[in-house]
């Protein structure tokens, strides 16, 4: 029987984007929502938008910077004192930085793993003993299309991502000897507030090679939400939200090989476009 809807849930980077869509599709659906960001006025907002959703619920808006454990721990405190239990803790924060391995800094490699991957694994620590000692309950950790295929300028981001990986594999089983269920979502290119930012300085190659991508769109972060909680109750480890990434995940494991041919054909297309606008 699959487990029964959420009534609490802790989402991290719940104020803007992907999160932010799933924290008013959770508290449309009558669950108690807290969400956990660093800028004040997004925690504010946000909080003002799930009493908007659900005014009989239970909601919470708790800044903390998920690289910092002391603060994640702090954080699970307070968000445990205003719901009382978490049924759904989300790992959602995370940005993206792309540029080659030779132009990108070495700070930017370590933020995005002190973000992306130890920013989950901070969240997760900081809940775990809550949600084993109650002995149920999901944990979904939010990754990236980028985390099942790397492409040109995005090595520093995609390591962050495949991580997460690898640390949910084993937490997966870890927890399920404790009732605790531990998912993983991978969210396609998607409209957020991230992306426009992500787009800002990213490499004309990678642009160009994504505008040239026949599995590229743009989808919008309420249908990337409602994707996941369809996925949610189901006995899959694996989410996605659109058939394309069910299509990119099927080929990047059973033809891992051709999928590389596919990019690298996707990355000389684009290199010769540039070349003919003249930015190549
Ligand atoms: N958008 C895409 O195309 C896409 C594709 C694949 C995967 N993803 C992944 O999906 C997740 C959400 O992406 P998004 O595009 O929706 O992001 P977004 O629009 O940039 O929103 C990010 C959220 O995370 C919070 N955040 C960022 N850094 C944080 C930190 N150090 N500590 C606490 N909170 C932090 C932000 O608030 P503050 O800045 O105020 O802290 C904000 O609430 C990320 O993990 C991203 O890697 C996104």
């Amino acid at each position: 029987m699959p487990p029964s809807p959420p009534r609490t849930a802790f989402i991290t980077g719940g104020t803007a984007g992907i999160g932010r869509s799933l924290a008013l599709a959770l508290a449309h659906s009558g669950a108690s929502v807290v969400v956990c960001a660093r800028g004040q006025s997004a925690l504010d907002e946000t909080l003002a938008a799930l009493r908007q959703a659900n005014p009989g619920g239970a909601h919470g808006a708790v800044s903390a910077d998920v690289a910092d454990p002391a603060a994640m721990k702090a954080a699970a405190a307070q968000a445990l004192s205003i719901l009382g239990e978490v049924d759904l803790l989300i790992c959602n924060s995370g940005f993206a930085k792309a540029g080659t391995v030779a132009e990108l800094d070495d700070a930017d490699f370590r933020r995005l793993m002190d973000v992306n991957f130890y920013g989950h694994v901070n969240t997760v620590r900081a809940f775990q003993p809550h949600m084993v000692a109650r002995g149920k309950g999901d944990i979904v950790l939010v990754s990236s299309m980028l985390a099942v295929l790397s492409v040109y300028g995005y090595a520093a981001y995609s390591a962050s991502k495949f991580a997460i990986t690898g640390f949910a594999q084993a937490l997966r089983q870890e927890l399920m000897l404790h009732g605790v269920r531990v998912k993983l979502f991978l969210p396609p290119t998607t409209d957020t507030p991230g992306l426009a930012r992500e787009n800002q300085d990213k490499p004309a190659l990678c642009l160009e090679m994504e505008m040239g991508s026949a599995l590229n769109a743009t989808h919008s972060p309420d249908k990337v939400a409602a994707a996941f909680l369809k996925w949610l109750p189901g006995g899959r480890f694996y989410g996605y939200a659109t058939w394309d990434s069910w299509l990119q995940f099927f080929m990047a494991h059973h033809f891992p090989e051709l999928t590389l041919s596919l990019a690298d054909g996707e990355l000389h297309g684009a290199r010769k476009r540039l070349e003919k606008k003249g930015k190549g």
